[in-house]
């Protein structure tokens, strides 16, 4: 059974992601590794994300009077999460990098953003709310779409660069 301790870390590793993946994408057009038509749908995606983390923040707030969920912790565990995948992206993206890479750079964070949803999943039937689980599987469905078009975008590029 997840304790309360993986509950909080959860949470925050998928809020932190969240706000890496939007941030992501701010920087890769600044950068002008991403193309308007690629930006065009990218945009919508990091609307989606906006609503996605200002809904987890709301359930921060509810879990935390109603379970006990410790906010703070959640937030730090989220900023953590974010820096590491700034980190990340820098490394994935190395000293040239061009818009193949930073396509694929996306696929890697929603794939994340995915797999933490999942495992959010499995372990919301632990906090007394259930509504908190409706609201994981939504979320969880708009990343796996999420992935998809990065991953669509990704392969397009490729084939006509
Ligand atoms: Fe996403």
């Amino acid at each position: 059974m997840a304790d309360k301790e993986m509950i909080e870390e959860k949470i925050g590793e998928a809020l932190g992601l969240e706000k890496a993946a939007q941030k992501g994408v701010e920087e890769l057009e600044s950068r002008g590794l991403l193309k308007p038509e690629h930006m065009k749908k990218l945009g919508k995606m990091k609307e989606e994300a906006s609503k996605q983390e200002q809904q987890m923040e709301e359930w921060v707030q509810q879990l935390a009077e109603s379970d006990g969920l410790d906010s703070e912790k959640i937030e730090s565990t989220a900023e953590e999460t974010a820096e590491k995948v700034s980190k990340i992206m820098e490394t994935y993206l190395g000293e040239d990098p061009d818009t193949q890479e930073a396509l694929e750079f996306l696929c890697l964070a929603e794939g994340g953003e995915v797999t933490h949803y999942e495992v959010l999943a499995s372990i919301a039937k632990e906090v007394s709310n259930k509504k908190f689980g409706t609201t994981v599987r939504t979320i969880l469905k708009e990343e796996q779409g999420h992935l998809q078009l990065c991953t669509k975008l990704a392969k397009t590029n490729a084939a006509t660069e």
